[in-house]
């Protein structure tokens, strides 16, 4: 029988993920990526896996000679060098699919909190304010509203199955019109923000989408529009999205991602027609488990069959 594979966890990784890894491989856990203060160079050319939750980039996979696979933990790999990694032949997956259903639950969640003010009213009834007053009516209303959804991947879809089961119509913009899809098809964003009142975010981040939500694409939702972002905080100029906020260019927003995780910057923590949420797109037990699985699925399967599973693409 031949020797396990040597596979390194740097930084943080799910439980699930750990126990599977150690049970088929020879599992080396770090703290951080710093490969040249925790491991000799001798350990650093026998790893040929690497299962992570954090920034992969073309120094760390230079300081690995015999690396074969990186599997990244979450949909979305901005954080790992895919285009390096390619170069060296390394393999890079993610874990597409298992957290569709969960994202789009919570950005539907999210939406209607945001236009019933569900969080304000949570806190006018713990504060025994109801016993003097009645909360106020809401200003917005989904009815009769337009939903616009910037990127029509595989939870963009999700996500527009839900918004056509609230009576609600869907128009999209992404890159090129997407396969299977009858909504209304937008070129530019620009010109979908023009078209709709909410204007739902779920493209991945890097640089094709950075800051692409600017002033202008806000303006445009008007000032009864309603911005919600579960994608990438990247994708926002924050600035900007705080300014439309605090003027009333725009009416309200949602957001589950922010640039500079978990720091939220206190200007957005002092605007009332906001709600911030800590990254819970997908952070259900059931469905961060099952991440978890497919993270180690993907090593397994590599070095067990040849091909991973679910190779970024
Ligand atoms: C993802 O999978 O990319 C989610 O945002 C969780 O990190």
């Amino acid at each position: 029988m031949s020797e396990p594979a040597t596979v390194l966890i740097p930084g943080w990784m799910h439980e699930h993920a750990r126990d599977m890894l150690r049970s088929q491989f020879n599992l080396i856990e770090i703290p951080d990526c710093d490969l040249e203060a925790h491991l000799t160079a001798q350990q650093r050319a026998a790893i040929r896996g690497v299962a992570c939750y954090t920034t992969i980039d073309q120094n760390f996979i230079d300081a690995l000679p015999n690396l074969e696979i990186v599997a990244n933990y979450g949909v979305g790999y901005e954080r790992v060098d895919a285009a390096y990694a390619r170069t060296r032949n390394v393999v890079v997956t993610n874990t597409p699919d298992v957290l569709n259903e969960e994202v789009a639950d919570l950005t539907l969640g999210l939406l209607i909190s945001v236009v019933r003010e569900i969080p304000k009213a949570t806190a006018f009834v713990r504060n025994g304010e109801w016993k003097t007053s009645s909360f106020p009516h809401s200003r917005l209303t989904l009815r009769n509203r337009t939903v616009g959804i910037y990127g029509m991947g595989r939870i963009g879809r999700c996500i527009a199955r839900r918004v056509e089961a609230f009576g609600l119509p869907v128009a999209y913009h992404s890159r090129r019109p997407a396969e299977g899809v009858d909504y209304a098809y937008f070129p530019t964003l620009l010109e979908l923000a023009s078209a709709v009142d909410v204007l739902i975010s779920i493209v991945p981040g890097g640089p094709a989408t950075e800051k692409t939500v600017n002033a202008e694409v806000l303006s445009a939702l008007g000032s009864e529009g309603v911005f919600i972002n579960v994608g990438r905080g990247s994708v926002v100029d924050e600035d900007a999205l705080i300014s439309a906020l605090r003027t009333g260019t725009i009416a309200a927003a949602g957001i589950d991602v922010i640039v500079d995780e978990p720091n939220v910057p206190e200007e957005m923590l002092a605007l009332d027609n906001l709600t911030v949420l800590p990254h819970i797109g997908s952070a259900s037990v059931s469905t961060r488990t099952a991440m978890a699985d497919l993270v180690a699925r993907n090593i397994i399967s590599w070095f067990q069959d040849g091909a991973a599973i679910t190779p970024v693409p």
